[in-house]
């Protein structure tokens, strides 16, 4: 199995994706625990490993970086409480369908304009390194959404 860090993200998309198109098709709530665990984890090894690296190695891109963990802290707060919400709650499935649009949008953003850039910035080795990081780091990684503090560590610290 591949190490470079944009192939095993990219992967994650795809296994993301494959999972949201099933739960479009049958609206079958069962999709939701397998979702949310591929979410958690890849969301993990990439804030964890991916966005620190590359924002030292590649910090013309730190806006995009800043924009992307907004972006995850948001599916963090609604994944949360999806999987805390009760498979027959009336909002259940418009709180998935929200869930599942931010994240889609994300993932095009990373896999149309970041991952291209990062790619042209940062050597087959390094990108290797920070895949090797990642694959630790999903061993130990969270297996479901737990509700995230209020704000990001970056908010707390003046500019
Ligand atoms: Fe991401």
């Amino acid at each position: 199995m591949s190490t470079d860090a944009i192939v095993m993200l990219r992967e994650g998309h795809k296994e993301i994706r494959r999972l949201i198109h099933s739960y479009r098709a049958e609206r079958d709530a069962q999709v939701i625990e397998p979702f949310l665990r591929a979410l958690t984890v890849y969301t993990y090894i990439e804030r964890e490993g991916m966005y620190p690296r590359v924002g030292v190695l590649v910090p013309e891109t730190e806006p995009d970086i800043l924009g992307f963990a907004e972006e995850h802290h948001i599916a963090d707060v609604l994944a949360a409480e999806l999987y805390e919400m009760r498979r027959d709650a009336v909002a259940f499935d418009a709180k998935a369908r929200l869930l599942m649009d931010i994240v889609e949008r994300h993932m095009d953003a990373e896999d149309q304009r970041w991952f291209p850039r990062v790619r042209a910035a940062v050597g087959r080795k390094e990108l290797q390194e920070i895949g090797a990081w990642m694959a630790t780091l999903a061993e130990c990684a969270p297996q479901h959404p737990r509700r995230p503090s209020s704000q990001m560590v970056w908010d707390t610290v003046a500019a």
